[in-house]
């Protein structure tokens, strides 16, 4: 536990079925009925998927390349994260987003089955980002390692079951996935990949811009391009976590922003672990038009 005794790893508990850290779950009736505002934006995500990344993107293009703008505070608290829950007195992200004005731009990991339905019925816009299972189980790792609210990742050797399992928190990568992939059709939803804005960012802040509708010149998208590199936001203290308290996220174990590739799985899965997460994959994805890169 910390000094104060407020944080320690949390356990996970169900809600509809997905694996929550304990806090969140005791206080579900109040994200449930959370009331969403049209001009909402949600960023969601599996943890790790690349979030971080998205909202430093979406907040210089509302800002239209505006960089002491978004210098304005650090990234925990220029979007509030919906479903986070600590015990009292740390104000919950429902506490805090009902003091935000409007327009909102909101940070959720939750499976799409447990998004307040608020948001579906007025019609919200949605960016979701998804990366590909192998590098995000190696990312989730390390954050379970740093983070001392998630649940203790264990070894690396049982880690691959443990997530393939979906025994983490916020649940199934597959499910998430998925699911959110099958959402795109009915709600108004961006879905990006982690692997496509690392291939070519600026490709993919352009179809940030025309989904936000905001048509932004060559030279402000070269900026936000500069800003929101990985060496940009591990330097940048509004964007790399570094002002979260120690007693949370130690930096010292792995830091935030760790490394920022695609393919980093390789030296981390061996011969056996691919195997068996290789069969487990292609049972879960078969059936889904789908698909991730593992290389680019
Ligand atoms: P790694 O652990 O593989 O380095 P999230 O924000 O969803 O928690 O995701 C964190 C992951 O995104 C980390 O992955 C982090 O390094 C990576 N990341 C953050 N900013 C990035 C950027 N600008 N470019 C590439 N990767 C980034």
């Amino acid at each position: 536990n910390a000094p104060d005794g407020t944080f320690y790893r949390f356990p996970l508990r169900l809600v509809h079925g997905v694996p929550l850290m304990k806090p969140i779950a005791d206080d579900w009736q109040k994200v449930e009925s959370f009331q969403a505002r049209p001009d909402d934006l949600l960023i969601a995500t599996y943890p790790k998927a690349g979030t971080t990344w998205m909202q430093e993107i979406v907040d210089l293009v509302v800002n239209e390349g505006d960089l002491e703008k978004v210098k304005r505070a650090p990234t925990h608290i220029r979007f509030p994260f919906l479903e986070i829950c600590s015990p009292p007195p740390i104000p919950s992200g429902i506490d805090i987003l009902e003091e935000t004005p409007s327009p909102r731009i909101i940070k959720t990991h939750l499976a799409y089955k447990l998004v307040p339905k608020s948001f579906w019925d007025q019609n919200c816009k949605v960016i979701y980002i998804a990366r590909n299972a192998k590098d995000n189980a190696v990312s989730y790792y390390y954050f379970d390692l740093m983070n001392k609210t998630q649940p203790d990742p264990g070894p690396w050797e049982k880690y691959v079951d443990t997530f393939l399992k979906g025994d983490v928190g916020w649940g199934s990568w597959f499910d998430h996935v998925i699911d959110w992939w099958k959402a795109k059709d009915k709600h108004r939803i961006l879905y990006m990949f982690y692997e496509d804005m690392k291939e070519d960012p600026k490709r993919e802040i352009r179809k940030v811009m025309d989904f936000l509708g905001k048509n932004l010149s060559e030279n402000i998208l070269e900026k936000i391009y500069q800003h929101t590199s990985f060496q940009a936001m591990k330097d940048n203290p509004m964007a790399n976590y570094t002002s979260f308290p120690s007693s949370i996220l130690d930096h010292s174990c792995s830091p935030f922003m760790r490394k920022g590739e695609v393919g980093d799985w390789v030296n981390h899965f061996s011969e056996t672990q691919n195997e068996v997460f290789d069969a487990k994959y292609k049972r879960r994805m078969e059936g889904t038009d789908l698909n991730f890169r593992y290389s680019i």
